[in-house]
């Protein structure tokens, strides 16, 4: 990916990721987890904290080396059993049925093949498991698109390939799951385009 790519991105991810405003909704994502879960898109452990006590490890699927190295303090701090088990969540290293949950916390705008991504997590939840999912994605306005769509390629180059304008929760039911709750809204204090969050579990059936 290069210098920037390797890392300043993950730097500044890190950085980004990490507002009061981001835990509040990382917080509501991961209540519920239980058992065996696969977490894509693990960037720099800022769920770890937000883990409830019935998780009993956590697989951790994250291409960046930086950012698994800004991740380690806050493996180490938490008692759940994390580790860095895969690097791309387009073909994941597990066999079928193996996980009891899955949590993806805006990591679908930037996979480059989410329909790849999605099959693969059908593939390794067991039947029932669920996907936890906090996205920002296509709003459901028509202005804040346009701009999504004109600003896209910009924040791909900027966002190491991250879309702006995927119709997350549709691009989820149509990888076979029931999304069983779903909170769409515009993030407090982001823009519009940026903001158009999507928050719920979906269930493999
Ligand atoms: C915006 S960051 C979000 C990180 C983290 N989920 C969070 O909430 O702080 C997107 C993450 O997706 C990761 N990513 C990019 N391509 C990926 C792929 N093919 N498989 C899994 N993760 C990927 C990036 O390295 C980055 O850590």
């Amino acid at each position: 990916m290069g210098f920037y790519g390797d890392h300043v991105l993950p730097r500044c991810v890190n950085l980004a990721c990490a507002s009061k405003i981001a835990h509040e909704q990382r917080a509501r994502v991961c209540a519920g987890l239980a058992g065996e879960v696969v977490e894509i898109g693990f960037g720099s452990g800022h769920n770890v904290a937000h883990y409830p006590r019935a998780v009993t490890s956590v697989s951790a699927v994250e291409p960046a080396d930086v950012a698994w190295e800004l991740a380690a303090k806050r493996v180490r701090a938490t008692a759940t059993p994390v580790r860095r088990a895969g690097l791309d969540g387009q073909s994941l290293p597990f066999e079928d049925d193996r996980f009891d949950a899955a949590l993806s916390t805006w990591t679908m705008c930037t996979i480059p093949d989410l329909r790849a991504a999605l099959a693969e997590l059908r593939r390794v939840l067991k039947p029932g498991g669920e996907l936890h999912f906090v996205e920002h994605g296509l709003a459901p306005d028509g202005k804040v698109q346009h701009w999504q769509h004109r600003l896209n390629p910009i924040q791909q180059r900027v966002f190491g390939g991250c879309h702006l304008d995927r119709p997350i929760v549709d691009s989820i039911r149509a990888a076979g799951f029931e999304v069983r709750e779903v909170d769409e809204y515009y993030e407090r204090l982001s823009p519009k385009f940026l903001g158009a969050n999507a928050l719920g579990v979906a269930v493999s059936p």
